[in-house]
């Protein structure tokens, strides 16, 4: 079977694809046939080197992302009994997503339901994921309160509107001019460009500050927190930075680490099938095109989500 992987640190270029052994079947595993793997910043930083991602791989070369996938049942192990052959899966996997066939504990996927397409399904867990636990566990978003959300039309931010209008909280998004109607679409109370000053200098506090970029645009958002909110900053490898210069507002902070739980991601792949959340997938490539799904997601200015066909 082929897959994509690194065999050093670098650029997107380091991403080959290449044959490799039809991995063994536990017993408490299913085989997948994958057909679509979503891509995520994390795995273009972790291929560059950087952050905790590459930190715990960097002994384990030659190694393949992917994290986000949904496939079909090729072959269950003689202990599961929850899936058949054919099965649509999706979940949130520990690495190894861009391949054309890869196993997995049964226990960590998930059936799509009827009327969720497979691309939905493959986008959602990692983005949606964060989307949730960052709104709600970390940043306790209540009713009637106002959310500013940056990378609002990104990955995670495009399911966050979504969910924070869910929760009726009032949605602030920051995006690019070629953005506004899609986030509009999405449910966004107030759009604001973020290289609009005077339209960010005119903007009403709110109660959290959902932090999607992080580093000095995420200082930057800081003082359009009310006295006492909350921040959530989301990138892992700036984290520290924005919440001491949060703190140093006085404003409660705190970054994160997304966790698998997959009632969670129950609860979310429902509300697609219920109409009440949707996941835009904006571009997918083969799995040969590795290379240009990582270039893609590191211009920084994806619109929803990006994913590879096995
Ligand atoms: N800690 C965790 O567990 C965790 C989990 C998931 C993701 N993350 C991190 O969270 C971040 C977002 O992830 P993602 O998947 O949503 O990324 P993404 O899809 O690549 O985000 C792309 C979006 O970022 C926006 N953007 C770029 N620069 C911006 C700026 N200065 N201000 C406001 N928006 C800006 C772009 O908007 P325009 O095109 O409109 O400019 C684009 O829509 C990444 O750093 C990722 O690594 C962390």
């Amino acid at each position: 079977m082929k897959q994509l992987v690194i065999q050093a640190f670098g650029d997107a270029d380091q991403l080959k694809l290449v044959e490799v052994e039809r991995p063994v079947l536990a017993p408490s595993q299913v085989r997948l046939k994958m057909h679509y793997a979503g891509v995520n910043p994390i795995d273009a930083k972790t291929r560059a080197g950087l952050g905790w991602g590459a930190q715990a791989i960097k002994d384990k070369l030659p190694w393949s992302p992917g994290f986000e996938v949904m496939g079909t049942v090729l072959e269950l192990g003689l202990e599961v009994n929850r899936y058949q052959l054919g099965d649509r899966l999706f979940g949130l996997v520990a690495g190894g997503g861009y391949s054309e066939e890869l196993v997995v504990e049964a226990e960590e996927l998930l059936l799509v339901p009827e009327g969720v397409s497979d691309e939905m399904a493959a986008g959602l867990s990692l983005a949606g994921a964060t989307a949730w636990q960052g709104l709600t566990d970390y940043g306790t978003l209540q009713a009637g309160e106002r959310v500013l959300i940056s990378a609002a039309a990104g990955g995670v931010g495009h399911l966050s509107v979504q969910l924070a209008k869910d929760l009726d909280a009032t949605v602030v998004a920051l995006a690019s001019p070629n953005n506004h109607d899609f986030l509009w679409g999405l449910g966004a109370d107030e759009v604001i460009d973020y290289r609009d000053q005077a339209a960010l200098d005119a903007l009403a506090p709110v109660d959290l500050l959902f932090d999607l970029v992080g580093g000095t645009s995420g200082e930057a958002l800081l003082s359009h927190v009310k006295p006492g909110g909350r921040v959530v900053t989301v990138p892992t490898i700036t984290a520290e930075q924005v919440i001491a210069a949060a703190e140093a507002r006085g404003l409660k902070a705190t970054g994160m680490l997304r966790r698998i739980d997959n009632e969670q991601l129950a609860q979310l792949v429902r509300m697609i099938a219920q109409g009440r959340l949707r996941v835009t997938v904006s571009r997918i490539f083969p799995l040969v095109d590795g290379p240009a799904a990582h270039r893609q997601i590191e211009s920084g200015h994806t619109q929803g989500k990006v994913l590879l066909k096995g």
